[in-house]
């Protein structure tokens, strides 16, 4: 019974080790020194032993059973101190803490709505390579070998035949190489210029316009482009077209809106014009029609071309292009 009595109180020291919670605290008091508890049962038995070793058994009993209630109540001390210091630090009816959620980017957000404005007109989205041949990038496009958009200066080439794109609209050529009209396409991609100051960036965004059939004018063109403005930027907004010049279009056109920070008036930011531009348009030259092998008598189309972070910049009334590429959180919160 010593043997035994030994053992009860090694395993007891054990256990309280482990004692984390109330919880366990109050199976420990049950199973070891409560009424139905090991050492309860124990002492019951003594009364089973020859006379001569009840009185040395029953002290043995008793030490163990002073010892293991000291320890309880130690135990009891540590885990009420240590609930104290957690309420301290911690307020468990505070709601708990959600994971940071984040949103798209501006101009993935600018993107979306071009994209939708064409969509909901009935074109259908089309994507190109980044990496273009110069035949698809500009001699198909009637951009000749001795035009200044070839410039090693404003162009990243790859080899000599080879370069990143500089706009989005070498994708006509390869829409129209691949299907025969009717065509209604916008094409939404990167582009690059050797070109870095507060309105440019190496890479940035265009979204290309093609639309081919048979007796398409310039007034479809105008018609299309003016319900964009307005959806864009709002009803209300002032557009007009103005005469330019684009190789593969002819005639071109650029289109202003209403300079919206002074609506008209002159500022600075429009550069006391009223008007600040925001696309390059035209009828599609028969020259191109040329390269993919559409007969210029039978069809006729228009094109446009965006700078995405240009409107984006309007829109929201961002004075630095830059901030759309330097991932400031301070910045992107603002969308
Ligand atoms: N590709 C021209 C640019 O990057 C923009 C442009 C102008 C596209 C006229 C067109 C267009 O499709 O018809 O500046």
């Amino acid at each position: 019974m010593k043997e035994e009595l030994r053992k009860l109180e090694q395993e007891a020291i054990g256990e309280l080790k482990s004692v984390r919670d109330e919880k366990d605290l109050e199976r420990f008091r049950i199973v070891y020194l409560g009424k139905k508890g090991l050492l309860t049962a124990f002492m019951r038995r003594l009364g089973k032993l020859p006379p001569d070793q009840r009185p040395e058994m029953g002290r043995a009993a008793n030490v163990v059973k002073a010892r293991l209630t000291s320890e309880y109540e130690k135990a009891k001390q540590r885990v009420a101190s240590h609930r104290e210091r957690l309420e301290a630090v911690l307020d468990v009816t505070l709601p708990g803490r959600r994971p940071p959620r984040g949103h798209l980017h501006p101009i993935t957000m600018t993107l979306q709505e071009v994209c939708g404005i064409f969509t909901r007109m009935g074109f259908s989205i089309v994507k190109g390579p980044n990496i273009e041949l110069d035949y698809y990038n500009f001699e198909a496009l009637n951009i000749p070998r001795d035009h200044p958009a070839r410039d090693m200066q404003d162009t990243f080439y790859v080899s000599e035949n080879v370069v990143l794109r500089t706009h989005t609209s070498p994708i006509q050529v390869r829409v129209m190489e691949s299907q025969d009209p009717p065509v209604s396409v916008i094409a939404p991609g990167k582009v690059y210029r050797r070109d870095s100051d507060v309105s440019h960036t190496p890479m940035f965004h265009q979204v290309e316009g093609l639309l081919v059939d048979r007796g398409v004018t310039f007034g479809d063109l105008k018609g299309t482009l003016t319900h964009f403005v307005h959806q864009m930027f709002g009803a209300d907004t002032a557009l007009r077209f103005r005469p330019s010049f684009f190789p593969f279009t002819e005639p071109s056109a650029e289109v202003d809106i209403e300079c919206v920070i002074c609506r008209g008036a002159g500022c600075r930011t429009c550069g006391q014009t009223g008007w600040l531009e925001i696309l390059g348009s035209g009828v599609v030259d028969p020259a191109v029609y040329g390269f993919v092998g559409y007969d210029p008598e039978i069809y006729s189309g228009f094109a446009f071309g965006m700078g995405i972070e240009r409107i984006a910049m309007l829109k929201y009334g961002i004075d630095d292009i830059q901030l759309f590429f330097r991932n400031d959180l301070r910045f992107l919160r603002q969308f």
